[in-house]
This record gives C-alpha cells, sequence and structure tokens, in this order.
C-alpha cells in the first residue's frame, strides 16, 4: 500500500507546490478564508469529491467533506488550517501575496495543499478501502475562539473516530517529522484584572489606597502559583504583558488594569492556575485595601496526542521517511486549536520540519520573511494518506502501544 501511495504523491508533487502558491499569493484573514474555500471546493470537485459543507456558525469558510470507501467502516478525520495573517510579506517570490497586510506566514497554505493532496491520492483508492474519511478544511486557527469549536458544536466529529494533522515547523529541518507523546502544545487562555483602590495626591498616599501598588504586588505574587503551587515536573505559565494606569506623575489613580495569558500541558494544571490566579489577585489587593476582579477569556485547551496513536503514527512516518528522520520533541507552550478534537476524539498532531537553512529558511513561524520548503508537501501528503489508509484497515493497532 505504501509503495501505490508514495508513487502517487510522488506524481502529485508539481501539484502540490502550485496549489500551495495559488494560497501564499492569496491569503485570507481568520473567518474571511472566503476565496480560499472557493478554491478549495474547486479543486475537491475537480479530483472527483461532491457534497461539500461549506461554512461554520454564519461564515462561508472552510470545508467538510467525507470520502467513503468500498464498504462501511471506521471513519478518520484529517484537519488542515486554512487562514492566514496580519503581516505584509517580505518575501521577493514570484508567488508573493496579493493581499495587502496579510501573509500565510505560519504554512497554513502548505497545511491545505498536503490535505487536498492526500485527499487526491485517497480518492483514486477509494474502491481499496472499507470506511470513511472526513476532510476538515478549518477555518480561523489563528484568532480566538477560532474554528475547531464551533465547527466541532456543529458536528464535524460526530460518527469521527479519530483524528490526525500536520504542522508545517520552522525549527525543526526539513523533512524531518518531529513528535511528542502526549502533550504536545499548550492550553492558552486570556485574562484581566482590574485592581480598584482609591485615588488621590502623590504626596499624600496615605489617605489613599494606591491600586498600582497593589497590581505591582499581585504581579510578584502570581509568579508563585508556578513556582511554588504546581509540581516542579509539570509546566505552567503565567505573564502578566500589559498594565495600564494613572494619569500622571503626582496623582494616584483609582484603578489599575492587568493583562496576560496563561499556559499549561494539562487540565489540571490548567484549573489549577485559573483557581490561584483569582486567589492571589483577591487576597493580595485586599492586603493593600483594594479589590480585585478577575477575568478569564478561556482559549484552546492542550494539544494532547494519545499515546498509543502517536506511537502507531510515529511507525508509519518512519516508513515514509526512515527512522533518523523522525525525532521525539519537547512539548511547546505555542497553543493550537487541534487540542479541542483531541479532547474529543484520539488522535495525533505531528510537526512536519521545514526548515532548510541552504535554501534561506531561516525565519520562524509569523515572521514577514516566513517561507515553506515546498519539497515537504509530497511527504505531509502521503504521510496523511497512508496513515488514513492504516487507520481503516487496522484501527485496533493505533490502539495499544
Ligand atoms: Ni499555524
Amino acid at each position: 500500500m505504501i509503495n501505490a501511495i508514495m508513487k502517487d504523491a510522488k506524481k502529485l508533487a508539481p501539484k502540490l507546490a502550485e496549489w500551495r502558491r495559488w494560497f501564499h499569493r492569496k491569503p485570507e484573514l481568520s473567518f474571511a478564508e472566503t476565496e480560499t474555500t472557493k478554491e478549495i471546493c474547486r479543486i475537491l470537485s475537480g479530483l472527483g469529491f461532491d457534497g461539500m459543507k461549506v461554512g461554520v456558525s454564519d461564515v462561508a469558510t472552510g470545508v467538510v467533506v467525507d470520502l467513503r470507501g468500498a464498504s462501511p467502516g471506521r471513519v478518520i478525520a484529517l484537519r488542515a488550517d486554512i487562514d492566514a495573517l496580519p503581516i505584509t510579506e517580505e518575501n521577493d517570490i514570484e508567488y508573493r501575496s496579493q493581499n495587502d497586510g496579510v501573509m500565510h506566514a505560519c504554512g497554513h497554505d502548505a497545511h491545505i495543499a498536503m490535505l487536498l493532496g492526500a485527499a487526491a491520492i485517497l480518492i483514486g483508492q477509494k474502491n481499496e478501502f472499507a470506511g470513511t474519511v472526513r476532510l476538515i478544511f478549518q477555518p480561523s486557527e489563528e484568532a480566538y475562539d477560532g474554528g475547531a469549536k464551533p465547527m466541532i458544536a456543529e458536528g464535524v466529529l460526530d460518527g469521527v473516530d479519530a483524528i490526525a494533522g500536520i504542522h508545517v515547523w520552522q525549527p525543526v529541518e526539513s523533512g524531518v517529522f518531529a513528535y511528542t507523546a502526549g502533550a504536545a502544545m499548550a492550553s492558552c487562555d486570556r485574562f484581566k484584572i482590574t485592581v480598584r483602590g482609591c485615588g488621590g495626591h502623590g504626596a499624600y498616599p496615605h489617605q489613599t489606597t494606591d491600586p498600582i501598588v497593589a497590581a505591582c504586588s499581585v504581579v510578584c505574587q502570581l509568579q508563585t502559583i508556578a513556582s511554588r503551587e504546581i509540581d516542579p515536573l509539570e509546566t505552567g505559565v503565567i505573564t502578566v504583558g500589559l498594565i495600564t494606569s494613572g494619569t500622571a506623575n503626582n496623582i494616584i489613580p483609582d484603578i489599575a488594569v492587568m493583562e496576560g495569558t496563561i499556559r499549561s500541558l494539562s487540565p489540571e494544571v490548567r484549573s489549577h492556575i485559573f483557581e490561584g490566579v483569582a486567589r492571589v489577585a483577591e487576597c493580595v489587593a485586599k492586603a493593600h485595601r483594594c479589590s480585585a476582579s478577575l477575568e478569564i477569556f478561556n482559549g484552546y485547551p492542550p494539544t494532547v496526542n494519545d499515546i498509543p496513536f502517536v506511537k502507531r503514527a510515529v511507525a508509519i512516518a518512519k516508513e515514509i521517511v526512515g527512522p533518523s528522520k523522525v525525532i521525539e520533541v519537547t512539548p511547546t507552550m505555542g497553543a493550537e486549536d487541534m487540542g479541542f478534537y483531541l479532547e474529543k476524539i484520539p488522535g495525533c498532531y505531528l510537526f512536519l520540519g521545514i526548515g532548510n537553512e541552504d535554501a534561506g529558511l531561516v525565519h520562524p513561524h509569523h515572521s514577514s520573511k516566513f517561507n515553506v520548503d515546498e519539497s515537504v508537501l509530497e511527504t505531509g501528503s502521503t504521510y496523511l494518506a497512508y496513515l488514513a489508509r492504516s487507520y481503516l484497515e487496522d484501527s485496533a493497532s493505533f490502539n495499544f502501544i
């Protein structure tokens, strides 16, 4: 089976680059991927797909389509995100972004192309397998609340047994797969603390309750949640990235507002931090005769790879690129809304390296000079197609280590 898939992917390689470049030229922001969605549908129709479901919530972006094999069986979903970023591209390339101020600077153009490639391979083999492959082209990964959550609410995972996806990854050498067993990416939540005091003249602090001193103390004490309350072998980050208060050097203001981000790799640590931030903010503010109110804006849960599933996926990746080109990496504190799917069903999210110093591909994700080594597109499509076929043929092998 693998030989046939690799052969098909090789034949598709020029097409994959062509597709990727089309999407690169026409990047669209989160939940505004209208032309992207149309083009995905156009290509899928050309490949012989029908019954595409377009849109999520009230927005007509994103595509879901099922590919049914010769007979009923298990259902596996393959997911690609499709949105771009508000960045002005600085690459001097023929297929440079034509949408001013918008750029595919995270590689989602490559994700679309790789999934279309897998679609092309799998539809050509549909008489050879039982079960269904659900292709998910998800809008809005970059902007909270993201596209995964509403898609799941609308039933995209109904009847689906497992899910897989790939993110191209600049820090890893081109063509190398990188994986993490268990939590691979962090949860990401935003918070806002408003400390209220009672302002007055800067020369007479005793006549006031100073929210700035209280807020500074809250920032310092928040750090003890990660350092003193969380098991040192677990991971939690609390960053206050924004403090707003005051109008002049000699006025003690009434309020101070702080905003920050919370990251963790497990639901337990995540909820402990939520509780800790609320407790510390309230009690420390109170110690300074102020009050504090906390708002937490839930972002993405941690992206947790199912361990037996990822081990099987790793074996598949090794068959494609060889054992030396599949490496285990530590989790990243970056976040991804792939986590929403993996909260519900088993599966895994692998990184596929695109870093290539010789080709000048050294710029990080979200940089205005970010670019993708297109030679990996064929590898990505091969992996997605082979993983789907392997799962449908023997899903039990994904259940044990
Ligand atoms: Ni991304």
